[in-house]
């Protein structure tokens, strides 16, 4: 499979990188460079800024910890909810949170969370089979996305529960009416009733979801959405909530074929599941330490993401031609070896600039397909997998894949600009990968803007650009550098891998913009 999907990418990118092929004699002689072209004059799909949704679990220290740590810490918090995280979480626009899992929300019942006296203490039997004290529940999540300014994507449990409990979920969290659970949240502090934006209607059914075919996930489905209604008056037309169905693992097509062809009732979204940084199980690559070729084989990995996106929205188009039902890749990121020292069941691991170069080209390919790909959830938010902030005790970290979604703000809603480009290639362990991957948008505020991601960690790169439609002189923004490609952010040194001012000029009519090795980097054009 890695083999075909490589061969795919290839094709692609070395049809648009002739010259650079004919350069790479001299790769290392003097600085590659490669052509792009920018065609303002023409625009593609809408860029759905859901792609830079995040995930956030009961798992490890993702919430507890992470986010809550209760209204009588010494940590700085407001309702229970640590200041730091949400300022951070705040300067990236987070558009949506999935809550609460994942593997745990086939096993979450959510009544057990809710309530101002001691609530039931129950096991996380997927994630270290540790306590769950159900302390952060519906109520706190809701005040977690007010404070976060974000949208609530709430996953309903499917594999061990009954339509009628996720029916009474959306009762006490959506209904204005006088109900006893709409009266019960009233009770825990909440009169009006909260916005439940997306609701995914169960999770990797196909596995620790319920282990179901997909025959026997689609009739669930059916069942489920049935009576899943939301009662918010706010949330009509397009505020209307979105259902996400469970999708695919990885290339499991006949899922999203058995899915497509046998559904029924309101489905907005199928989901799809593919982590990088593995090609067996469990996953060995370690975090940081790693070496050059340990970093091509990883971001080899992350461009597969390509050809499943390709093969899964081909099978959608057969029975979606109209695209109406968005592909939400709700679980992506790298999966490596737990740190050392730490529980391997709370998937705590460091995050480098390799991990900043992996999230960089992976929402490249959503917003590829973006006419398609309307959501997208990192995974996962804080503390766990491919995260945006680690925390300890009191202190935080910024992760360098938090600084690629801080530098992708401008690209939230805007909409794609074709470029064609020469991408040129980088080899490593004989392992060849693009060295360039470039995407173009207009944003909301009418700029002109440009991601550069050179994933080659040898040699900065050259790119001469031909704005079509646009005078530009200029380009000012910020990249994001390290000293190296396994450089990370630490309690000690939280400023290894950040982000610095960027700018480059016209030269006969052209935009010159160099950028330093394993970088990436966003402009906006004046
Ligand atoms: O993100 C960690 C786990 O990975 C999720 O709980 C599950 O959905 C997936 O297998």
């Amino acid at each position: 499979m890695h083999h075909r999907a490589m061969s795919r990418t290839k094709s692609v990118v070395i049809s648009l990188s002739a010259m650079s092929l004919l350069a790479f004699g001299w790769a290392h002689a003097a600085t590659p460079t490669s052509k792009l072209t920018v065609d303002t004059t023409k625009s593609g799909a809408v860029i759905d800024r859901n792609i830079f949704g995040q995930f956030a679990e009961h798992l490890g220290t993702g919430i507890y910890g992470g986010i809550w740590v209760g209204t009588d810490s010494k940590i700085p918090n407001t309702n229970g909810i640590r200041n730091d995280v949400v300022t951070a979480l705040k300067a990236i626009k987070v558009p949506n949170v999935r809550w609460p899992g994942g593997c745990f929300a086939d096993e979450y019942h959510w009544e057990k969370g809710i309530g101002k006296g001691k609530r039931p203490v129950t096991l996380n039997s997927n994630w270290g089979g540790v306590i769950e004290p159900n302390t952060f529940g519906t109520d706190e999540f809701m005040e977690f996305t007010r404070q976060v300014g974000t949208e609530a994507y709430v996953s309903a449990n499917v594999g061990s529960s009954t339509p009628q409990e996720t029916a009474e979920w959306l009762e006490y969290m959506t209904s204005e009416k006088e109900t006893s659970l709409a009266m019960a949240r009233r009770e825990n502090g909440h009169p009006a009733p909260y916005s439940v934006a997306f609701l995914g209607i169960g999770n990797e059914s196909w596995g620790c979801g319920g282990n179901m075919t997909p025959e026997h996930y689609t009739d669930e489905y059916r069942q489920f959405s049935t009576y899943a209604k939301n009662y918010n008056p706010a949330q009509t037309g397009d505020k209307r909530m979105k259902k996400v169905a469970s999708g695919a693992n990885v290339d499991d097509y006949n899922w999203t074929e058995v899915f497509m062809k046998n559904k029924s009732g309101d489905v907005d979204a199928l989901s799809l599941h593919y982590y990088s940084g593995f090609e067996a199980w469990p996953p060995y690559q370690p975090a940081s330490g790693f070496d050059e070729t340990e970093y091509a084989k990883v971001i080899k990995t992350a461009l597969r993401m390509e050809d499943l996106v390709s093969k899964h929205s081909a099978i959608m188009d057969k029975y979606d031609p109209q695209k109406k039902i968005a592909l939400a890749v709700d679980e992506w990121g790298a999966w490596y070896k737990g740190e050392p020292g730490t529980n391997p069941g709370f998937l705590y691991q460091q995050n480098s600039q390799r991990d900043a170069i992996l999230a960089a080209v992976s929402i490249n390919i959503f917003t590829r397909h973006a006419d398609r790909v309307r959501m997208a959830n990192i995974a996962q938010m804080i503390n766990v997998l491919q995260a945006m902030i680690l925390t300890d005790g009191d202190k935080m970290i910024l992760t360098p894949t938090y600084h690629v979604f801080k530098l992708y703000v401008p690209f939230q809603d805007a909409t794609v600009i074709p470029v064609t480009y020469e991408a040129g290639t980088y080899t490593r362990g004989g392992i060849t990968l693009p060295r360039a991957d470039i995407i173009a948008a207009r944003g909301k505020d009418g700029k002109v803007y440009l991601s550069i991601t050179n994933i080659d960690p040898t040699q900065p790169l050259e790119i001469d650009a031909s704005v079509l439609g646009l005078k530009a002189k200029s380009a000012t923004g910020e990249t994001l550098t390290a000293p190296k490609i396994d450089s990370i952010n630490t309690f000690d040194n939280p400023n290894v891998v950040t982000t610095k001012a960027f700018s480059a000029t016209a030269r006969n009519g052209s935009l010159i913009l160099k950028v330093a090795p394993e970088s990436v980097t966003v402009v906006s054009l004046d």
